[in-house]
Order: structure tokens, then sequence, then C-alpha cells
């Protein structure tokens, strides 16, 4: 292969850089990360690492789909082209921004149980506050909303949680046939069976095998085995949890109950999350 003059990246003769054929549109603290970087093993994916926030920020869509090409890495033709922006399956505008630029895009979406995943996000906002010198209220005062004694759906991160209403505003532009979900538990225990899914889903090879991970132990995850080296992902990804108390732990499964089933119902899948 000659290498031309790429850029950010080393540019090999026939590529381009191409708009992404598939976006991992979210969720939070999903364990996107992992996905992505996972993903990116592939011999045919070329992905996008840095969080694009193309088409959730006003600032950036106003500097055209140009601009968003150019940002892509360079890939060959027969290659996927990926990004990953979480923000994206939460913001209202974005479906039919994505919609608008490609109809037919795959979508991936990684979802976790959403009581974990309001711990984590939590544990995401606690970190930077925290590393700011700044005060943050516990897990409890955040998550009950003090006036009424209930969940209190306007917390971002219970909002973020609640993915049958995301998931509703996407099927509005989108087939559901579009999309494939990835479980996030499935993920962290298998990855090799979970990624197997989404080759299919992408009309790729299966090339992606037990040869490419290993478990860390210390870590508690899965790590990735490169040519020369090995690689996890940063302490940021796979923090510890909290204890929840029971009493909110309860009023949390309460909460989430019957907007899983709802979600279930919507994607027909049972992810048999904490009841
Ligand atoms: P926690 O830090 O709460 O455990 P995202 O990349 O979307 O921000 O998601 C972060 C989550 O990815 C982590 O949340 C972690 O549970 C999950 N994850 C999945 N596979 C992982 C892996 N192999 N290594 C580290 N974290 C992983």
């Amino acid at each position: 292969n000659e290498r031309l003059e790429g850029g950010d990246r080393v540019r090999y003769k026939y590529t381009k850089r191409r708009l992404p054929q598939c976006i991992i549109i979210g969720v939070r603290k999903g364990g996107t990360r992992a996905l992505l970087e996972f993903l990116d093993l592939h011999p045919d994916v070329q992905a996008q690492k840095q969080e694009m926030h193309f088409f959730d920020n006003d600032d950036n869509y106003a500097r055209g789909i140009e601009w968003y090409r150019r940002k892509m890495p360079w890939s060959y033709g027969g290659q996927v082209t990926i990004e990953k922006t979480p923000a994206y399956f939460v913001e209202d505008i974005v479906p039919q921004r994505i919609h608008h630029m490609n109809a037919s895009i795959k979508l991936l979406l990684i979802l976790r149980d959403p009581i974990d995943r309001v711990v984590s996000d939590y544990m995401q906002i606690h970190t930077t506050k925290l590393a700011k010198g700044r005060h943050h209220e516990s897990f409890d005062q955040l998550v009950i909303d003090p006036d009424t004694g209930q969940i209190d759906k306007n917390y971002k991160p219970i909002r973020r949680s609640i993915y049958h209403r995301h998931m509703e505003r996407w099927l509005q532009y989108f087939d559901l046939s579009q999309f494939h979900l990835v479980s996030g538990e499935n993920l962290v225990r298998d990855p090799v069976a979970e990624l197997s899914k989404v080759e299919t889903f992408l009309g790729l090879g299966h090339h992606l095998s037990r040869d490419n991970f290993y478990f860390n132990s210390t870590k508690g995850f899965y790590c990735m085995k490169l040519q020369w080296r090995q690689k996890c992902l940063s302490n940021s990804k796979g923090r510890e949890h909290p204890k929840i108390s029971d009493k909110t732990m309860q009023m949390l499964r309460d909460f989430f109950r019957p907007l899983n089933d709802k979600l279930y119902d919507m994607v027909g899948i049972n992810f048999g999350w904490k009841r």
C-alpha cells in the first residue's frame, strides 16, 4: 500500500473520507465506547473515535455536511464508517437531521438496565464536579424530588433512562429494522457473542473472535488484544458504583418496571432488567 499525505491520519491510496453508514446513537453510559473500540478492531470498519456532536450541536450542524464528512477517517469502498455520539439518542432534533442525511442509515443503540445507567450517569457527573472542586448532592437528594417524595422525572440521568420515550421519537423517522439494539450487559459478559450479532447486522464478515479479547481480572472487564500490546478502556469506564439504599432502589424499580415493559413491547426484545 502506497502511503499518501492524509492530515490527521495516514492515508492509503484509493481511500476516501465517507459519511458514516452507521452511527452509534447512544445511550450515554450504556457501553458506547466499548462498542465503538471493539468494532474498530474489525478490518472492514473505520471508526471516528472522537464524539462528533454534529447532529445535536447547532453550531456544528451549521458547518454543513461536508465539514462532517471531512472529519471522518479514510476508508476503502467496502469498509463501514462509524461514528458515535451518545447525546444523539436523547436530543429531539437529531433523528430528523440524520434522516435528512441518509434515510437508510444503520443505527446502533446500546442499552443497559436503566437503573444502573442512572447510577453510572450520576457517577460521571459526580466525578467531574469533584475534580473541579465543586459540591455535589448525594444520589438520593437528586433522584428523589423533595416536594413530592417521588422519583424526579426531570432529573437528567432519569430522563435519559426513559428509553421508550426517546425510541418513540426515533421510530417516527426510521423503521425498526434499521436499528440494532445491543445489550450492554451482554457486551460486558461476552463481547464476542454480542459483536457477532452486530457484524451480521452490518453485513460484515465474522472476524471478531476470542483472539481479539482477554479478561482483565484487575479491571474486571474484557480488554483488547492489539497487534503489539493490550488495551483496556480508560479508568473512567468501569467505575465503582455507590451502594443505593433499599428504599430508593425499590422506588427506582417501581418507576422503571412499566417503562421497561413499554420499551420491550416497542422493540420486541425483553432485556430482562431488574423488576
Ligand atoms: P460504568 O463506569 O458505570 O461501569 P459509555 O462508554 O457509554 O460511557 O459507557 C460506560 C460503561 O461501559 C461503563 O459504565 C462500563 O460498565 C461499560 N463497559 C462495557 N464494556 C466495558 C469494558 N470492556 N471495559 C470497561 N467498561 C465497559
